[in-house]
Formats: C-alpha cells, structure tokens, sequence
C-alpha cells in the first residue's frame, strides 16, 4: 500500500493523520478529499510537500469524483463527517447527508473497484454509561446512540458491516473517544475553553459538568488508525481510547490552573439536551491483538502543549472564533 485518499483530511483528526503518515511512510503519497466545510482549513496541510500530498476540494457524496480518485488508490481512510453534537441539534440534515449518504457513496466506489476501506467513527455511537459502571464499551456493547449526530454516526458503521457481509468489501471499523490536540475547531470543548481564556472570558461548563469523557491526544488516534489499517482483521471493529477519563470540570480546573488563572474562574451555563453522561473505552483488543499503545498517558502534559499551540496559533483560530460564539450565545452556551 502506498497511495491513499483521507476524507476529511483538512479536518481536525484527518490533518493530524495525514501529518502522521507524512513523517512514518515517507514513500506513500496522500490524497486529501475534503469539502472545506466550516471546520475544514486548508492551513492544516500547510507545510507539507505537495509532490507527496494534494487536496481535492470536493464531496464526498459526489459519486463521480468519488469514482475516480478511488478508482487510483490503494485504500480509502474515511474521516470525513459532520461532527459536532451541538450543531446536530439546531439543524441535523448536514449530518445525515455527509456521514451516511457521503459514506454509502464512497462504499460503492471502493466496492466497485475492490479497494482498502478504513472507517472512522465515535464510541458515541453506543450510547452513554452510568458515572459508576464499572464496565467499559467494547466491541460487543450494543448500539444506542443518543443524538442526531451520533445516530447517524451509528448508521454509518452499519453501512460499513453490511458491505463487508453481503459484498466482501475489505473494511475495517475503529470507534474512538474524545480528541485533543492541535488543529481542533474553537467549537470543541477543550480549544473553546483555551480561547476563553486567551480573549479574556470565562470557561462555559454545560449543566453540572460531571459529565466524564475519555480524553486521547490526536496523534494517538492516527497511529491507532494507521496500525489498523495496515493489520487489522477485515470485518473487525478496534476501539481506540487511552484512559483518560476525565469530568469537565476538572478539565476546566486544569486548564484555568495551567493558564495561571484561578480554579473557580469558569461560569455553568444551559445543559446540551439529550447531554450523554459518560463515555469509557476498553481498548484491550487493539492492544493485544495489534500492539498498539499510546504515547500520551500523561493528560496534563499533552494539554500543556496543546493550550501553547493555541497560545502561538491566533492567527488560526480568530477568525473561527467570534461566529462560534455568537452561535453558542443563541441558546444561552
Ligand atoms: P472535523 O469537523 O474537525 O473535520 C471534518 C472534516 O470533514 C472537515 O475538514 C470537513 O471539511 C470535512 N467534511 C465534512 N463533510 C464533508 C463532505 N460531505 N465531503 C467532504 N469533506 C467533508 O471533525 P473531526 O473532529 O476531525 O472528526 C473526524 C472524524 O473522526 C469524524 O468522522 C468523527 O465522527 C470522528 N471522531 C471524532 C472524534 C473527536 O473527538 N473529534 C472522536 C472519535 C471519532
Ligand atoms: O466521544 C467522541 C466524540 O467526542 C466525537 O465523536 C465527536 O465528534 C466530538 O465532537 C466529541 O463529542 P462531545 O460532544 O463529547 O465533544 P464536545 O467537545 O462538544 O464536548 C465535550 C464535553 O464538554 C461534553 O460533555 C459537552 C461539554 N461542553 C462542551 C462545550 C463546547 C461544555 O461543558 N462546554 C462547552 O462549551
């Protein structure tokens, strides 16, 4: 394998996957298909040598372009989809569209030309648990999405199990739980909280903020991703976490802390509904079963690095900045 197409890839995860096989497989050439939607930049490729990697600004619902590139590649790593919960909620259809019809498109392409397919989704599609079960989502949880997003999220992965049982179409599927890292829209909940702070406001905490996610740093998804896509079994499902989980607001305290302002610095505002209450990965079977491992275990210092991005980035995230949160000021976030 040395020539492959990532949706999706002028996104937050899919640019910090194309800047990871970048540096590991330096003789694979990288397609980027990206739409540059709202949360698409080309600035995240920037850089990056041009003989190795091109962006293709299209859809991934165009089923002609879609053909074609397909039709020159060796695999297709699917990152491309709408992917935040809060926009799901004031208008759905955008989700609907790009991650279940953007993703049968791309399935009947790599299914007409017998092509690798790696497919990119969220441990959201199984719901959420209790602040105290003592289990962890596997492979084996069963689906029960909460939101829009999530469910479509949901469909998608059907789709993917059910080309590979009824057309064999060689995928694989990875859920994984929250990212950070550089090159994440100030939508998001850590950059939103960082670019408070820069811009001189407060933290916003949904509800409580008791709510726990299982925090993994970008970079570990993509070698999650890449070690997948290179061994992994056709047909299996990897979850890809890094035990990290942590609730929102001790992520607020720490950013207040590592910004070198007061814990208590932050403002409770109107809960997201549906809010899902905790997410929790056993990644045990790409573990044993792959050798992975992450490299970030310690959360504190991968935020560290991260808050210095944004902090050395205004230039990036500015002009995502003041319509983000005239969007968030509508419904009272
Ligand atoms: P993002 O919103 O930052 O980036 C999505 C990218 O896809 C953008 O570049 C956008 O322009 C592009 N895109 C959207 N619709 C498109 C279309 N129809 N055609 C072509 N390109 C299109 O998202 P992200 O946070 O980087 O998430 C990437 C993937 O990872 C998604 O599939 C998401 O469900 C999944 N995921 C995200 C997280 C997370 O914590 N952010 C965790 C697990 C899984
Ligand atoms: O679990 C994986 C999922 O993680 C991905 O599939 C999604 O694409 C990704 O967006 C993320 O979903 P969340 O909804 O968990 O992420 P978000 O950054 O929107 O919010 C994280 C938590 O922080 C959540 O409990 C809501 C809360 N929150 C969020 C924002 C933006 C706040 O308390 N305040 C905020 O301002």
């Amino acid at each position: 394998m040395n020539k492959i197409v990532v949706t999706g890839g002028a996104g937050f995860i899919g640019s910090n996957f194309v800047h990871y096989v970048y540096k590991q497989r330096p003789d694979w050439q990288i397609i980027v298909l990206d739409a540059l939607t709202y949360a698409g930049n080309k600035q995240n490729l920037e850089g990056l040598d041009t003989n190795r990697v091109s962006l293709v600004e299209g859809n991934i619902c165009d089923n002609k372009l879609v053909d074609n590139l397909v039709s020159q590649t060796d695999a297709v790593v699917h990152f491309a989809a709408e992917s935040h919960n809060d926009n799901s909620l004031q208008s759905p259809w955008p989700f609907v569209q790009s991650n279940i019809v953007g993703t049968y498109t791309l399935l009947e392409a790599v299914r007409k030309h017998n092509k690798r397919f790696h497919h990119i989704s969220t441990d959201e599609v199984y719901g959420d648990l209790e602040l105290d079960d003592p289990n962890k989502f596997t492979d084996k949880t069963p689906y029960n999405p909460s939101s829009p997003y999530s469910s479509t999220k949901a469909g998608s992965d059907l789709l993917v199990r059910a080309w590979v049982r009824s057309f064999g179409v060689k995928a694989t599927i990875s859920n994984c739980s929250n990212n950070y890292g550089p090159y994440q829209h100030v939508e998001k909940f850590i950059p939103r909280q960082i670019t408070e702070v820069l811009e001189g406001r407060t933290p916003k905490l949904y509800g409580t903020g008791e709510q726990v996610r299982d925090w993994i740093h970008a970079e570990d998804h993509s070698s999650g991703v890449l070690t997948i896509l290179e061994n992994g079994k056709i047909g299996e499902t990897y979850l890809i976490g890094a035990d990290g989980e942590k609730n929102n607001k001790e992520v607020v305290e720490l950013i207040l802390k590592l910004m070198g302002k007061d814990i208590t610095d932050y403002q409770h505002v109107n809960d997201r509904p549906g809010h899902d209450m905790r997410y929790a990965i056993d990644s045990s079977k790409l573990r044993t079963e792959l050798g992975w491992t992450p490299k970030y275990t310690n959360f504190t210092e991968g935020l560290k690095q991260t808050i210095e991005w944004y902090k050395n980035n205004p230039n990036w995230w500015k002009p995502q900045k003041t319509e983000t949160e005239a969007k968030y000021a509508k419904v009272g976030q």
